[in-house]
């Protein structure tokens, strides 16, 4: 069986649009996975001077983009809206309004189709490209078939995102059950805000990675150090970035002298920032760390280790994350922030798990 999906994601700052071929045999397991489009349109630029994601803007930014970049899949894979057999959408969470461009986006093509809409959830979607793809460069790999990946179970997965931190143990690519997740700022949240409060830009990640990898270069690794682990052994597997960002802006506040108002050490000396950005890393990184090195004391049957979501870009978590004594696969770094190509793999994912029976519109009746 083949399966042409056109996938669209829109519940952030990026508008994308992935068309992918699957071909199936007759139990229904996947024998590949092609990518025939990828096309995906970010909006950093509208929300970087105001240091985040402004909801307004994403969905109008959405909304003027998302008919061209659908147009461009279609000519990027070389196929006609006709031979799409499923249209995929993040559902959730998300912007709401971000997210109502792209649903009622697909709902319309799916229904001028009359072929199933597959919704999903795009913190699932997330682990998919961990799940399904080894490896994937957006230059080199379109319109290749890829090895689908061959993962042991039970695996434990830990996809940290802007908005997400979870984890997870798997007993298949479709069964999971949930550890801990965030209890209030996500880790890639906490990246944005504490590049915020040093006057860095949008959105915070990279630019946090590049200052810690200079203050090893410097050797500006001593002044400042962060708490790690917070001590409630109930809150094991969960995660809390809130008093990180507050020890990180209470430490700006000494170094910049700011006793009241808006913080902000934008104007301290780049050593100072370099200290501040690679312990604030070294604390965020270790905490990601200790949660799966809980999980793994508690089930030693883990066989491998599922890694995904926008930070999982960060070298350093790379890094360190390789020194478990575990089989680790990351998604690659093209799939880790915001795409549709995730989403597509989601809905082969889901499809394969529950049947193609989801009917395109009694959801959003
Ligand atoms: O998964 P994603 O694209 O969007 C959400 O679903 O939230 O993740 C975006 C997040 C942002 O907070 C961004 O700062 C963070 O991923 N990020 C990074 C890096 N690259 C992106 N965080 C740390 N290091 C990076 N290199
Ligand atoms: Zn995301």
């Amino acid at each position: 069986m083949q399966q042409t999906i056109l996938a669209i994601e829109s519940s952030c700052d990026e508008t994308a649009v992935s068309i992918l071929k699957c071909v199936k045999d007759t139990q229904g397991n996947i024998n590949s996975i092609t990518i025939l489009a990828h096309e995906v349109e970010s909006q950093i630029e509208s929300h970087a001077p105001f240091g985040g994601v402004v909801p307004e803007l994403a969905a109008r930014d959405h909304l003027s983009k998302i008919y061209d970049i659908t147009n461009s899949a279609l000519i990027k894979a070389e196929i006609s809206q006709k031979e799409l057999t499923a249209v995929a959408v993040t559902m959730g969470p998300g912007l709401i309004g971000a997210l109502m461009v792209g649903v009622l986006y697909a709902r319309g093509l799916a229904l001028s189709l009359n072929i199933p809409l597959i919704s999903v959830n795009h913190v699932d979607a997330h682990l998919a490209p961990a799940l399904l793809l080894n490896e994937f460069s957006p230059q080199h790999d379109l319109g290749v078939c890829k090895n689908v990946s061959q993962i042991q179970y039970p695996a434990l997965a830990l996809t940290v995102s802007g908005g997400h931190c979870h984890l997870s143990i798997l007993s298949s690519a479709t069964s999971k059950s949930l550890l801990g997740k965030s209890l209030d700022d996500a880790c890639g949240e906490a990246f944005d805000k504490v590049a915020k409060l040093l006057g860095l830009g949008y959105p915070g990640g990279p630019l946090i990675e590049n200052l810690a990898k200079s203050a090893e270069e410097f050797g500006n690794t001593e002044e400042f150090k962060f708490p790690s682990k917070p001590a409630n052994r109930e809150n094991k597997y969960h995660f809390t970035y809130s008093g990180l960002k507050t020890a990180v802006m209470e430490c700006i506040r000494k170094a910049t002298g700011i006793k009241k108002g808006k913080i902000t050490g934008k104007d301290l000396p780049k050593e100072k920032k370099q200290s501040i950005a690679y312990a604030f890393q070294q604390a965020a990184l270790m905490q990601l760390h200790d949660r799966v090195h809980n999980a793994i004391i508690d089930y030693p049957d883990i066989k491998t280790i599922l890694v995904a979501g926008g930070v999982a870009q960060n070298k350093k978590f790379r890094e360190l994350f390789s020194s478990f004594d575990k089989k680790i696969i990351f998604a690659p770094p093209a799939l880790c922030s915001d795409n549709a190509t995730m989403i597509a793999l989601q809905a082969v994912l889901s499809e394969n798990s529950k049947g193609f029976t989801d009917h395109p519109f009694a959801k959003y009746n």
